[in-house]
């Protein structure tokens, strides 16, 4: 395939598979065929700005471009008091000298503002706010965000400059916060600040790996159309494929404008993303002008701001939790309060470095607050001046699970328990090596290898491969048929891809997408091993610190020794790719184009990978053949000039059949 119809496809894949939530390609296939548009792209050096290549992260950077924006980026002046939202009404009424006007009332999302510049339907920039006059070029960044059209519908003019919010939702970012702490990086106090250190990123494949969302808030325009609205701008917005919030709101009189707010104010618990507020807008554009702004902010907009939800209460204790990788992550053990709705018992204090700035210390009384709604924080000590306060917080020297010493390295927050065999950080070994995405051992949950870690049965992951039906069927709540299913789930175990074991390792940095990288690239264990650190971070989407872990976690004796026993247990240890079954295409390049009559396109270039041959997508000099089907195009015509043998699938079998 060309350059071009690769982008077609893939294109069509991702609306598939975003929009439609049909996928038309498997995720094997798509992988393929990017890297493959990646590869052509790169030789070329050609990469249109609408690319979906774009959609995985551009090369990296190593400051941004810096550019002003033609309309600054105000900010908003901002009230938690009703009575000054009528004040800012009275004021709307006197300057409009007598003028009918109405309100739009909007979310004020909790992330960070972003400028989107399109010229003819294209995104050409993407900004950050930075002074208000002059930002951050942040384009490659903001390309990887899927909500963020490449290419505008419908019939966009020649230039639309889009002002919106880029967020994270609050799920996506409490697991990622979590993988982070058990990873010994500093983790993000909330959402907010999560994306804003995502989209400073100087690695767009990193934010790529992000879930960055996205919402228009404005469409703004040099001069004012005349009967234009915010309401029919974010229409605008809309029907051109961008991102609009449905809680906009329409508000005729001030008084509509307050009741809104008291709704936001219920409904805002229920959204899956932060809201620190509600905007008011005035409606009409054409008063936007007579309005003007102050130095920082336009007349013609406020920002009511809610209350974040905060309690006080006392540190009864401050305790250590240990991670997978030994990462050791302090928690205050609070006395139970009432914070928006539930009673909050715990809460994380991240590291060492944090209760330190925070000066927090047993015994005191704190200032509790849910940052992202979800995960409680300890804002700040009532009084640190409180007579009687307790000693300073220490990090103890000794893990609180196994004794063993912490120690820390100079680029990590986070001490670390290094003894493999601490018992909580088997047990999460163990979890993870079993659990769903990993090997899915059925059975094998936390209550049970709590039971087998505790009991003195399993010491790593693979202790599993040694256990017997009768040990099983001994634990408690486990009779002799749950304990011959996990067995047999033991079993199955072993068949699981390579891609998997890689990723049940539970090697530090390595997530599912790496793990299959590194799969695909090594094709086996014995050559993922003996990869030096630099074959490693030659891998496409593997960066250096990911390079490290791997080639670190190989070279540890204890490590290499579990690997080895997962060998002699029968785990896979190659690639998915079938080993050869023949080698009727030893060496050749075959180009598919058309469809056949029998095989998908990936069956047919499964048996010629089998049969020791490659594929490619274009017809070059290089080409032992073309197989064609129904429809075949181009390539059909190319062949036929460079007279590269042209097959059909009868013809396919009969050599794979001699
Ligand atoms: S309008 C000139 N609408 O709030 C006014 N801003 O203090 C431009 N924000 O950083 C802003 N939601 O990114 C507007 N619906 C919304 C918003 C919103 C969040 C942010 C904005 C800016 C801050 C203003």
């Amino acid at each position: 395939m060309t350059a071009d119809e690769l982008r077609q496809l893939l294109r069509r894949a991702d609306e598939a598979y975003y929009q439609q939530d049909a996928p038309i390609l498997s995720d094997q296939e798509y992988d393929r065929l990017m890297a493959e548009l990646i590869r052509l792209e790169t030789e070329s050096g050609l990469v249109p700005p609408d690319s979906p290549s774009l959609r995985v992260g551009g090369a990296p950077t190593k400051t941004f471009a810096q550019v002003a924006h033609p309309v600054p980026m105000l900010s908003l002046s901002n009230t938690y008091d009703e009575g000054e939202v009528r004040d800012f009404d009275r004021r709307v009424a006197g300057l409009l000298e007598g003028a009918a006007y109405s309100y739009f009332v909007e979310l004020k999302f909790d992330g960070m503002a972003v400028r989107l510049r399109y010229e003819n339907g294209v995104l050409v920039l993407g900004a950050t706010r930075g002074d208000g006059t002059t930002g951050d070029d942040i384009t490659a960044n903001l390309r990887t965000v899927r909500d963020i059209p490449l290419r505008l519908l419908g019939d966009p003019p020649p230039v639309l400059e889009v002002r919106g919010e880029a967020y994270m939702e609050r799920a996506a970012f409490a697991e990622l916060n979590r993988l982070r702490e058990e990873n010994g990086e500093a983790a993000y106090a909330n959402p907010r600040n999560f994306t804003a250190g995502t989209l400073k990123q100087q690695d767009p494949r990193e934010v790529a790996r992000r879930p960055i969302r996205f919402f228009a808030y404005d469409l703004v325009r040099d001069r004012a159309l005349a009967g234009d609205t915010h309401a029919a701008k974010l229409d605008t917005l809309r029907r051109f494929g961008l991102p609009v919030s449905a809680h906009g709101f329409h508000a005729p009189h001030i008084d509509a404008v307050l009741a809104r707010i008291a709704e936001i104010d219920r409904l805002r618990h229920t959204l899956p993303y932060d809201t620190d507020g509600v905007v008011v807008k005035v409606n009409e554009d054409r008063h936007r002008d007579p309005l003007g702004a102050t130095a920082k902010a336009p007349r013609w907009a406020m920002a009511y701001k809610f209350e974040a939800e905060q309690a006080v209460t006392t540190i009864n204790d401050i305790t250590l939790q240990v991670g997978r990788l030994g990462t050791i992550t302090p928690v205050a053990e609070l006395e139970p309060v009432l914070l928006a709705g539930t009673t909050v018992k715990r809460a994380s204090l991240h590291n060492e470095e944090e209760i330190q700035r925070k000066d927090i210390r047993i015994g005191d009384r704190v200032i509790v607050e849910k940052a992202g709604e979800i995960i409680p924080q300890v804002v700040q000590v009532v009084d640190p001046a409180a007579p009687g306060r307790g000693p300073q917080f220490r990090m103890p020297t000794q893990c609180p699970a196994c004794g063993s010493r912490l120690l820390k390295s100079d680029e990590e927050v986070a001490w670390r328990c290094v003894n493999a065999a601490c018992p909580p950080q088997v047990r999460i070994r163990v979890e993870h090596f079993a659990g769903r995405d990993a090997l899915d051992i059925e059975g094998l949950g936390e209550a049970v290898v709590d039971q087998l870690v505790s009991r003195g049965h399993i010491h790593t992951y693979a202790d599993i491969y040694r256990l017997d039906v009768d040990t099983l069927a001994a634990l408690d709540r486990m009779g002799p048929k749950s304990a011959a299913n996990l067995m047999a789930a033991i079993d199955a175990s072993r068949a699981k891809p390579f891609a998997k074991v890689v990723y049940a390792l539970g090697i530090r940095h390595v997530g599912e997408t790496t793990a299959k990288d590194l799969a695909k690239a090594f094709g086996s264990l014995d050559a993922l091993r003996n990869a030096s650190e630099a074959e490693i971070a030659a891998v496409d989407g593997i960066g250096p610190r990911i390079a490290a872990a791997v080639h670190a976690f190989f070279r540890n004796p204890d490590q290499a020794a579990l690997v080895d026993r997962l060998v002699e247990a029968g785990l896979r240890t190659t690639d998915d790719r079938e080993a050869p079954k023949g080698d009727a295409f030893a060496g050749k390049t075959v180009v598919l184009t058309g469809t056949l009559p029998t095989l998908t396109r990936s069956e047919a270039e499964a048996l010629i990978e089998a049969h020791g041959g490659k594929t490619s997508g274009s017809v070059s000099k290089k080409t032992d053949y073309v197989l064609a089907g129904e429809s075949a195009g181009s390539k059909l015509d190319k062949a036929r000039a460079l007279g590269i043998p042209i097959i059909d699938e009868p013809e396919f079998f009969r050599i794979l059949g001699d």
